[in-house]
């Protein structure tokens, strides 16, 4: 062995037997912390969706007047310069690009919208349902109301269905918390973060008459279901077409010539993605493509939270336990898993057995943030 592997070796004996000083968790106390850090995650993700949506907006914005304002000073130049360019604005040829963001966004929303009330979110979230599509009919509108000025109209009306959509979810949400509510009163212990099994089980769980309830809500979680996806996909589909035919109604207005203007050389371009980075700069894109990379990791946490277990496990060292407030222990390690990608660190707060809900606020931070 060299001296490095060694050394090597070394230090990972002295690795497994500081681990064998730690304990796991408890399997009742993981469950419950694995389903607090899902219900924050679900909640996160629908909250930084909407941020980048309003950032995204500002982008937008600027970017659209950009491109119209280099198209008008290319168009003056021209004019005093002889030439037999035909000057056009290329701006409906890149709308359809710097919108991807908002229909990738308008695209992950309609994915919640169908999964919110599936047999996996309602037992994650219970009575939390409700506050979900809620907040996904806010996030929608927000993002309908992304409206670009001087943008064709059929790019206006299909942002505008985007918050037809939204208005329709945040009023949908009386009806989902009525049966909800109603629901609790009769069963609030089921709704109470004890829904341990599946749907069914615990239905067979139940004396007669707490089925018959049981059976009416999740009826009517379906038709809720049933009217959120269809609402979505009308809205998400005619976004879809509608930009697509703005992007090949152009893209024959130039000339390939150098111009002797540089504003006209900037949007001389059939490639919407090139006229972009020219004129909005290379930040921009780089900005836009990383937003489109964060709303897919986005989509990765939003189905790991919903659908699978999340922490597989905390560990931590009974001997570093401290009591100066309350019993807490201070070397903490947890593995989580996203999308089959398992990692395992250690967490910025200490492991406190009374208080899992603050400890997995700032967990669900830290998973979001090193996965997104
Ligand atoms: C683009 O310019 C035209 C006039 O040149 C104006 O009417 C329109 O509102 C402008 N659009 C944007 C997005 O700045
Ligand atoms: C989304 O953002 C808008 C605009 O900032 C805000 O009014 C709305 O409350 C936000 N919704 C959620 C669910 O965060
Ligand atoms: C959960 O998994 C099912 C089956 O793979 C899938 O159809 C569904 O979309 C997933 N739910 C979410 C929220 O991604």
């Amino acid at each position: 062995m060299t001296p490095f592997l060694v050394a090597a070796f070394h230090l990972l004996l002295a690795g497994t037997s500081c681990q064998a000083a730690l304990t796991e968790l408890d399997a009742y106390s993981l469950q419950e912390f694995d389903k607090l850090v899902r219900q924050n995650l679900v909640f996160m993700v629908v909250d930084r969706v909407n941020g980048t949506i309003s950032e995204q907006r500002q982008m937008q914005h600027d970017c659209a007047s950009l491109v119209n304002h280099t198209a008008d000073n290319c168009k003056s130049c021209e004019s005093h310069t002889p030439t037999n360019h035909q000057v056009g604005n290329p701006l409906e040829q890149v709308i359809p690009i710097i919108l991807e963001p908002t229909v990738s966004a308008g695209k992950f929303l309609e994915h919640v919208a169908n999964t919110v009330a599936s047999p996996e979110s309602l037992k994650l979230l219970g009575k939390k349902a409700t506050k979900l599509v809620n907040d996904i009919g806010s996030v929608a509108q927000n993002a309908g109301s992304s409206l670009l000025d001087g943008a064709k109209s059929a790019y206006y009306s299909s942002i505008n269905g985007l918050k037809d959509f939204g208005n329709k979810l945040t009023s949908l949400t009386s009806d989902i918390g009525t049966s909800l509510k109603s629901a609790a009163g009769s069963l609030d212990h089921l709704f109470t973060d004890q829904i341990g099994g599946s749907l069914s089980n615990v239905g067979t769980g139940l004396v007669d008459g707490a089925k018959d309830v049981w059976g009416s809500i999740s009826s009517g979680a379906t038709d809720v279901a049933n009217s959120i996806s269809s609402g979505a996909k009308d809205v998400v589909n005619s976004i879809g077409s509608g930009i697509s035919s703005i992007g090949h109604s152009i893209g024959h207005i130039f000339g390939r010539k150098r111009s002797a203007c540089p504003d006209c050389d900037k949007i001389n371009s059939q490639n919407g993605d090139e006229i972009v980075s020219n004129v909005c700069g290379s930040d921009f894109m780089t900005r836009h493509n990383a937003v489109l990379t964060e709303i897919n990791h986005m989509r990765d946490i939003y189905s790991a939270a919903v659908n699978t277990t999340v922490i597989q496990k905390v560990e931590y060292d009974p001997t570093s336990i401290d009591v100066t407030h309350g019993v807490q222990f201070k070397v903490v390690y947890i593995t989580y898993t996203i999308n089959g990608q398992s990692r395992r660190y250690r967490p910025a707060s200490p492991l406190r057995l009374t208080d899992l809900p603050t400890m997995a606020e700032g967990v669900s931070m830290e998973i979001y943030e090193s996965y997104v």
